[in-house]
């Protein structure tokens, strides 16, 4: 009996060799679905559920789950209990480790994962940080770079691109992500996912698309925490950046610790079944998030392992991170006619594709090669590609009184700010292999962009929040009164970005605040560098400086990066992703949030309409906003029909001229409103972008097209929807100030 699998054709034969007894699997000259069936066909059923199970090796990114030692780890792997190892590293380690699994009764090798975010030993800007360069040929190169190092390392893996919406930045993973837009982020995953596993060579490694689904969502920005969303929201707001890592190829997908309708994602059939798997069509593997499958006994979802690893499998879960269910249970599960062999197969079979994909059975140690890691980790050439990088994703947020960029011959600089010096603080939760210590603190970057400068330094603040120091206040204020300038390094510390690392307050640190007033009493220009994983509470700084530069957590080239900005050697162009808040109420504020019955107008006097009696609606900081050192002014917004047939598309002409003293590149940025539809849309929706680079006084006329892909929207189903009526289009440099006009849609 043949039985068809997505990616497979089981052939229910004990294997099959060719005439010198060499079996079929380890025929390099056969197709890769012949020796996966073949395999599979030889495969016993333990063996199997052992390549469904994860390890962890030297580090544990989760609660540590009574790991075994290594000589135990070993003996697993020889007994062929493990398909894959998370968390080594290195050439020498996984050539030792993979060498275990060569020695089991069939050869197969282990494939290794590893958490690269942001680069393996050249740690890049954060993800939040990479996205507000919004550019997409340098994310793109970001992520071939740590492909290369990763790759150079022995690592075949990496759970990346984080694909959640974030615009809640009490969410200590929103740092992960590309922010609070879902047609950005899905642009982005996609040029992450190209970045990472290029053609699959042995210079870039699998794609991971994660935490599969809309784990961003978490109550009150706490991590962990459940979510719930309608179908409608979910398909047109947490989906699209996830639909477009799996369309760009990604290899695999990692649930997330969170809910959908009543049940953690990872023991959800709708999101993993009927969306990705048939849906979306999605021929790579799932693998679970650390130890999510055993965590559906704590979320009352699950009664045992047992039971989480059948309701797992069942709903489309394959690889088991740390939990150890499925190498357990699955031999029982199959015995009590509870899970089919077929739907083992399809799970075992879709890991061992990527295996021989890889080329890791004829060639298994191809990643583990010492000299080639020893020439490919931390070069210069990567060196260069981060501070690329780096400047493109510094926002400048305000610049008063002409206080940037300094000058050349400022001979004076009061640098103040225990980030500006000590390093750890410029690193974040996941930096992979990345060491602070190769690091260039903003003190070391301005020494050497201003070498003819005096530059004095003082800590200003404590690292814990809770604590004032007027002694290291009188110190800064000290050396402020002697300096031309000063810069103040604040914000938080990296070591609080990434996972597990919810605040309920973002705010700016009150002992920094205590700071900032007393340097301002010095009449001196201020300019304010922060430091921060996630968007701040700013409103209590913006009258105690003259300049903010928000330089979010950069990765190695974090201190040249600010200096070339500080200097004016760059221009800053990046753009937010994530709205600023005005205030904590305002949290989760957003720019593409839905109408009201009783929209609030201008006059704060008005009582029946949706709005705060006390502050502002809107956030401090729209998405989409950030300055340079010239200045854009946009017209002539002109649409080629003002009544569009459906089937044509729309084509949106925008002029940008550079007004100001300073050639500059400007995101050009493209929205449109649905105004009356049978689901609710956003007020805005960003459709397109472009960023252009403008000599001072230059004008371009920036071109748009407008598609049904782009005016349509997702009914709960999951089907495109485009219907007739009028659309408003917005064009500007952020969401909040843009030309509008509009036409119909027929
Ligand atoms: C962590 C994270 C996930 C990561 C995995 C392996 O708990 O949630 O993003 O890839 O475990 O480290």
């Amino acid at each position: 009996m043949i039985k068809y699998i997505p990616h497979l054709l089981v052939v229910l034969l004990a294997g099959c060799s060719d005439s010198t007894g060499i079996p079929d699997y380890k025929r390099a000259d056969l197709s890769v679905e012949k020796r996966v069936s073949d395999l599979l066909a030889r495969m016993t059923i333990e063996e199997k559920a052992g390549q469904l199970n994860q390890l962890a090796g030297d580090l544990n990114t989760g609660p540590a789950s009574g790991n075994a030692d290594w000589q135990h780890k070993l003996q697993s792997i020889k007994n062929g209990e493990v398909g894959s190892m998370l968390n080594v590293v290195g050439a020498g380690k996984t050539k030792q480790v993979q060498q275990a699994a060569l020695d089991s009764r069939l050869g197969i090798p282990l494939l290794f994962g590893y958490d690269v975010m942001h680069g393996y030993k050249t740690i890049f800007p954060i993800p939040l940080a990479e996205a507000c360069s919004w550019d997409l040929v340098q994310i793109e190169k970001n992520a071939t770079v740590a492909a290369n190092e990763t790759s150079a390392a022995g690592v075949h893996w990496t759970f990346g691109p984080m694909c959640d919406i974030g615009n809640d930045p009490r969410w200590g993973r929103v740092m992960e992500g590309a922010g609070e837009d879902p047609w950005l982020g899905a642009q982005i995953a996609a040029s992450r996912v190209k970045g990472l596993q290029g053609n699959l060579d042995s210079n870039h490694i699998l794609a991971c698309v994660k935490h599969y689904a809309g784990y961003g969502a978490v109550e009150g920005g706490k991590e962990y925490a459940y979510t719930d969303m309608s179908r409608t929201e979910l398909w047109n707001k947490y989906l699209p950046p996830y639909k477009a890592a799996v369309e760009a190829g990604a290899a695999t997908v990692m649930n997330g610790f969170n809910t959908f309708e009543g049940t953690p994602v990872t023991g959800n059939k709708y999101l993993l079944d009927e969306v990705l798997k048939n849906k979306w069509n999605f021929k790579g593997f799932v693998v679970s998030d650390w130890n999510s499958i055993g965590e559906m006994v704590n979320w009352g979802y699950a009664t045992d392992n047992k039971d989480a690893a059948l309701k797992a499998l069942t709903a489309g879960s394959m690889m088991d991170m740390e939990t150890k269910a499925l190498v357990a249970h699955i031999p029982e599960l199959v015995k009590e006619g509870k899970v089919s062999m077929q739907l083992i197969d399809d799970a075992v079979g879709r890991i061992l594709y990527y295996k021989f994909k890889l080329g890791l059975f004829d060639h298994p140690f191809a990643y583990s090669d010492e000299q080639r890691e020893a020439a490919t980790l931390l070069n210069e050439k990567h060196r260069k590609e981060a501070l690329e990088a780096a400047k493109r994703s510094i926002i400048l947020l305000q610049n008063e009184n002409n206080a940037l960029p300094l000058n050349n011959n400022t001979k004076k600089i009061a640098l103040v700010g225990l980030f500006a010096q000590d390093k750890k603080h410029l690193f974040d939760f996941w930096v992979a292999q990345g060491d602070f210590n190769e690091a260039v603190s903003l003190q070391e970057g301005l020494q050497s962009v201003f070498a003819n400068t005096a530059i004095s330094y003082s800590q200003g603040y404590e690292a814990d929040r809770a604590i004032s120091n007027q002694t290291l206040i009188a110190d800064a204020v000290n050396k402020a009164r002697a300096a031309d300038v000063v810069i103040v390094n604040i914000g938080l510390s990296g070591e609080i970005a990434g996972e597990a690392r919810s605040l309920s307050d973002v705010s700016i640190p009150q002992n920094q605040i205590a700071l900032l007033k007393e340097l301002k009493k010095t009449g001196k220009k201020i300019i304010a560098v922060v430091s921060s994983g996630r968007p701040m509470i700013l409103s209590e700084i913006t009258g105690l400086c003259d300049a903010i530069v928000y330089t979010w957590i950069l990765g190695t080239e974090s201190g040249n990066a600010i200096a070339q900005v500080l200097s004016g050697k760059y221009n800053p162009s990046a753009k937010t992703v994530m709205s600023f808040p005005l205030a904590a109420g305002q949290i989760p504020v957003y720019y593409n949030h839905f109408r009201t019955g009783r929209p609030a107008t201008a006059n704060s006097n008005e009582v029946w309409v949706s709005r705060y009696r006390d502050i502002s609606n809107e956030p401090l900081y729209p998405f989409g906003f950030g300055l340079s050192y010239t200045t854009f002014s946009y017209s002539n917004l002109e649409l080629s029909d003002s009544a569009l047939q459906r089937e044509n598309t729309l084509r949106v002409k925008v002029t940008v001229t550079n007004t100001g003293s300073f050639d500059g590149e400007e995101v050009v940025q493209l929205y449109i409103n649905d105004v009356t539809s049978s689901i609710l849309r956003p007020v805005k929706e960003l459709k397109g972008f472009k960023k252009v680079f403008l000599e001072k006084g230059e004008s371009k006329v920036m071109e748009f097209i407008l598609t049904n892909e782009e005016l349509s929207f997702y009914d709960g189903a999951g089907n495109k929807v485009l219907e007739e009526g009028w659309f408003e289009v917005f064009a500007g440099g952020n969401s909040r100030d843009v030309l509008t006009t509009r036409f119909r849609l027929k």
